[in-house]
Parts: structure tokens; C-alpha cells; sequence
């Protein structure tokens, strides 16, 4: 079985506050995830800094241009060390091979997961028909979209773990579902809508689960951490 793991979304709005919550872990290094606020806002440094206190990353940019650009900036995403990154299924097979090869060429040691997303959750079935001129059912398009992944030789897809299913259907058990939408029933679910436990989750079988604010804005964010770990990880 492949390596599962908890992702902890750090969300915040700089440096400071992003540090201020990787400090109060002392024993554990939770693998942790960063997006385009911070590292735009911070720029490079913020990847180097949470990398040299020993955690792994996940940079989430979500890259989608032409092949060649992609291919060119991935090789300095994989010089940074980061451990997974992620790039849109809609750019084509040949942007995600170009992708591929990019985060191959730039790596000092072990490529690091490259993952596409597939249909952004934010987007509805409704709109994707009308505006973006799909014809097919969600379902049908995010099953499709990981088979294109899966063919450019992509390490899997972030969906939602209510879609996990489809995905391993699609592309088979060894290929990797990163799903964000954590939450427990005793907590605020915020913006998200659809929803699973980190139990649940662990029962359809994704690798990795991408949780926020139920472990950021927990009371205590170590406790938080471990519950979902226990849940998750069953340790
Ligand atoms: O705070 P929360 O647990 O909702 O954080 C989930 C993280 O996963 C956020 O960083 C969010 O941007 C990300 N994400 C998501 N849904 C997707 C893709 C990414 O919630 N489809």
C-alpha cells in the first residue's frame, strides 16, 4: 500500500502567524500543505524555512499554462524540495507530461507526488455545462479527467472523498486521492459543503486527507492534530 498521511492546510496570511502555528508542535512535524496566498505573499523563502524545520510540503499552485512554461517552472518548484505539488488535469496530457518531466529534472533526490486537480469543487455541475461547455455529468468528467492523469503518468488527483471512489474506480488502487473536505460532526463546517470524517475517509481507501480549520483553529491545535491522526492514520 502506498504512504498515507494527514496534510495540514496552513491557510494564514503570512510568515509570522504560519510559524507561530508550526511552533506549537514539538513532537510531531505534520506534513504540511501552503497555497498561492502565502506564497505569493512571502514568496520562495516561506517554502525553504518550513522545509529546513523538517516538515514535508505540499505546495499547492495549481499550475496550468503551456507546457513549456509549466515544465520550466516545475523544475524550480522540485530545486525549492518540495515534496508534492499539483498542476490542472485541463491543461492536457502533454502540459501534465511536461509537468512531470520538469519536477523530474529539477529534483536533488526523490521526484516529489504530482497530483492534478481534476474539477475545481467550486465549480457545479451547472456551470461546467453552461460555461465551460462540458456536456457530461460531473461524475463522468472527473473520472475522465483522472484517466488523462493517469495517463500522463501523474502520481493522482485531489477530489473530494466523496469522488475517491470514482477515481479508484477509473484508474485503480494505486493510484493516489489527496481529498480536502474534513470535518466532525461536532465541529463548524465552515465553507465546505460536502463532507466526510477523517474515519470515513480512511474507509474509502484515499491516501492522504488535507485538513484546515478544524486542526487551525482548534483550542488546541496538537490535540486536534492527533485526533485526526488517530482517526485517520489509527495511530
Ligand atoms: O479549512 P479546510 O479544512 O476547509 O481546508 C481545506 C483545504 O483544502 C484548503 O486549503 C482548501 O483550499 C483546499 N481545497 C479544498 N477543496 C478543493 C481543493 C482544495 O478545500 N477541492
Amino acid at each position: 500500500m502506498s504512504e498515507r498521511d494527514v496534510i495540514v492546510a496552513c491557510d494564514f496570511k503570512n510568515r509570522a502567524d504560519t510559524m507561530a502555528f508550526l511552533e506549537q508542535f514539538k513532537e510531531e512535524k505534520p506534513f504540511v500543505k501552503i497555497g498561492m496566498e502565502l506564497f505569493y505573499g512571502e514568496g520562495p523563502d516561506i517554502v525553504r524555512e518550513i522545509k529546513a524545520r523538517g516538515h514535508k510540503l505540499f505546495l499547492d499552485l495549481k499550475l496550468h499554462d503551456i507546457p513549456n512554461t509549466v515544465n520550466k517552472a516545475m523544475k524550480n518548484l522540485a530545486r525549492l524540495g518540495v515534496d508534492m505539488t499539483n498542476v490542472h488535469a485541463a491543461g492536457t496530457i502533454d502540459m501534465m507530461r511536461a509537468a512531470l518531466e520538469g519536477l523530474a529534472e529539477g529534483a536533488e533526490g526523490e521526484r516529489a507526488k504530482l497530483i492534478a486537480v481534476t474539477q475545481l469543487t467550486s465549480t457545479s455541475q451547472e456551470r461546467m455545462q453552461k460555461e465551460l461547455l462540458i456536456p457530461n455529468t460531473m461524475e463522468e468528467t472527473v473520472a475522465h479527467y483522472a484517466r488523462n492523469t493517469k495517463e500522463a503518468g501523474l502520481d493522482g488527483v485531489v477530489c473530494s472523498p466523496l469522488e475517491a471512489a470514482i477515481v479508484k474506480n477509473a484508474c485503480g488502487s494505486g493510484f493516489i486521492t489527496v481529498t480536502p473536505g474534513i470535518r466532525y460532526p461536532d465541529g463548524n463546517q465552515g465553507d465546505q459543503s460536502r463532507v466526510m470524517t477523517p474515519a470515513k475517509a480512511r474507509e474509502t481507501g484515499t491516501e492522504y486527507i488535507v485538513v484546515g480549520r478544524p486542526i487551525t483553529q482548534a483550542p488546541d491545535v496538537v490535540a486536534a492534530y492527533r485526533r485526526v491522526c488517530g482517526d485517520f492514520l489509527g495511530k
